[in-house]
């Protein structure tokens, strides 16, 4: 295992990599429950770009349970990895899901408040601002391969899907000539 990971540095030292966002997709199925403000991606280069989102709540939400799916492009979208449901609000509170703690730790620079906990109110602006895809800190844990990796999340209010969330990116690399 160690030899892989060694390995996998000395690869890693040894290419040029870049990711960039591909697509991002935010659907609001309930619009009593709030709306989306923002949801686009912002080129910061050629080679990077970022993505922000932002949710107005309208109804006061005491509890959601998310699904968090990801993908990988292989003729048509295939499912990779993961595909875990949870509830946000013992998330937020009790930090209980190892997989789920890596992802918000990775957004967490990115959110204005790290400290949310249920009830979600009304007339809160939920917000991610330029958010950047930095396959270096996935490659630490995972071994993820060049080509097109989505994610995709759903909230979930009284078991009907109210909101999903899914962004695309590519992960390719080069080696310098
Ligand atoms: C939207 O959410 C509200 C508040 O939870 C609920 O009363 C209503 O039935 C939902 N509408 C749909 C179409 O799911
Ligand atoms: C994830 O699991 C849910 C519930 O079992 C299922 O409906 C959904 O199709 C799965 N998603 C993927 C990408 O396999
Ligand atoms: C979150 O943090 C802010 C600022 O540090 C604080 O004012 C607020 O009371 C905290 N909220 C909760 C629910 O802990
Ligand atoms: C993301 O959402 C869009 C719009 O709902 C959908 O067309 C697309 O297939 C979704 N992507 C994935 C990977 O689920």
């Amino acid at each position: 295992m160690l030899a892989v990971v060694i390995f996998g540095v000395v690869l890693l030292s040894s290419v040029q990599v870049e990711t960039k966002f591909k697509s991002l997709h935010c659907t609001n199925y309930n619009k009593t429950l709030g709306e989306i403000k923002l949801c686009k991606i912002k080129a910061i280069n050629r080679y990077r770009n970022s993505i922000s989102i932002q949710f107005r709540q309208k109804t006061t939400v005491h509890n959601v349970n998310m699904r968090l799916e990801l993908f990988k492009r292989a003729n048509g979208w295939r499912p990779f990895l993961y595909n875990i449901s949870f509830n946000l609000c013992d998330f937020l509170s009790k930090r209980n899901n190892m997989i789920v703690r890596l992802g918000y730790e990775y957004i967490k620079p990115y959110i204005p408040i790290t400290n949310y906990t249920c009830p979600f109110k009304k007339g809160h602006l939920i917000k991610v601002t330029d958010l950047e895809f930095d396959i270096e800190k996935f490659r630490i844990r995972f071994p993820i391969e060049t080509g097109e990796y989505a994610i995709q999340l759903s909230f979930i209010v009284a078991r009907i899907v109210t909101l999903t969330l899914n962004g695309s990116a590519e992960y390719y690399n080069y080696r310098e000539h």
